[in-house]
């Protein structure tokens, strides 16, 4: 099978007129965007900068559910999940690899260098060999401690963790640059202390992130099986088709979840919608959720526009 051609958004402004734009979930995310802005706000394009800006989170050890020092699983295995997205032809993502350092570079490669969207498994960790890409131990002795914290403290049956700023889950990154270009991405560990072999909605497109470009884009963060079941990232970016402002559809998306799924006090989703012109609105089903925002004249960490709970 042939790719498709990806091609520039038709329907976005000129080069006079745009202005590149970062942003991540969760404020701690931050550092990830300073890493990425000198590229993309010098001509640099929005899937590079998606992915730097990643790459600087699964780098970072201190960086409690990403990458390298990620949460592990039940058994103490930390498994990772990434996906990529400029077009719904232009899709890459790996789900539950142990070994890749950079899953959003084993995606990238599987969207540039593959007939597929989806690699899982050992197989994506031996893809991720064969491409050159770096390999190793995702377990720091931090996530090791953590975990038998969490064995020594609490039932085996229950895999779900609080999701807040220092538990804060997925970094999702959408970023559009100078030619109007948009692209979204994101890396997770999953849910810590999951069981091994669940992979949630990051590496699912639809689920974790949507881009349509000439629609906008969206990334969501917190449990996975919330943004799964309604597909949340496509409905925000389809609420934006037919019309509606970036807050419609974080309220539609907020709103589908709180009709399908009896909500307990720790569940929690955030997410990020931007419409191909660069206007976005964040929102969350409970307060703690912040997003990162970078642009020519912002950088900082904002609240999310709306709090549904
Ligand atoms: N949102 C990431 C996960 O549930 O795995």
């Amino acid at each position: 099978m042939e790719l498709a051609p990806w091609a520039p958004n038709p329907n976005a402004p000129t080069t006079e007129t745009m202005s590149p734009l970062l942003l991540a979930t969760w404020s701690i995310n931050h550092p990830a965007l300073t890493a990425a802005w000198p590229a993309l706000s010098t001509g640099g394009t929005a899937v590079d900068a998606v992915e730097s800006a990643i790459r600087f989170a699964e780098s970072d050890p201190r960086n409690a559910t990403v990458g390298v020092g990620g949460s592990p699983d039940r058994d103490g295995t930390v498994s990772l999940d990434a996906a990529i997205m400029l077009s719904p032809s232009r899709t890459g993502a790996v789900g539950s690899v142990r070994r890749a350092l950079h899953p959003i570079t084993v995606a990238r490669c599987v969207m540039e260098r593959t007939p597929h969207y989806l690699l899982a498994g050992e197989a994506a960790d031996q893809f991720a060999i064969e491409q050159g890409l770096e390999t190793g131990e995702l377990l720091t002795e931090s996530s090791r401690r953590r975990w038998q914290e969490w064995r020594a403290s609490n039932s085996i049956t229950r895999p779900i963790a609080n999701i807040e700023e220092q538990n804060h889950d997925t970094i999702g990154v959408l970023a559009i640059d100078s030619n109007g270009t948009l692209a979204a991405g994101c890396s997770t560990s999953g849910l810590a202390w999951k069981l091994p072999g669940r992979v949630g909605d990051s590496p699912i497109i639809g689920q974790g992130l949507y881009a349509d470009p000439s629609v906008g884009a969206c990334v969501c963060t917190g449990h996975g099986e919330l943004a799964a079941g309604i597909c949340a990232s496509f409905l925000a970016v389809e609420t934006l088709r037919h019309g509606n402002s970036p807050t419609d559809a974080v309220r539609q998306v907020l709103s589908r979840i709180k009709e399908n799924y009896q909500l307990t006090d720790q569940d929690q989703i955030g997410l990020i919608v931007l419409s191909h012109i660069g206007h976005f609105s964040t929102g969350s089903l409970r307060p703690g959720y912040t997003t990162a925002v970078r642009t020519a004249d912002r950088d900082e960490a904002i609240e999310p526009e709306l709090v549904l709970l």
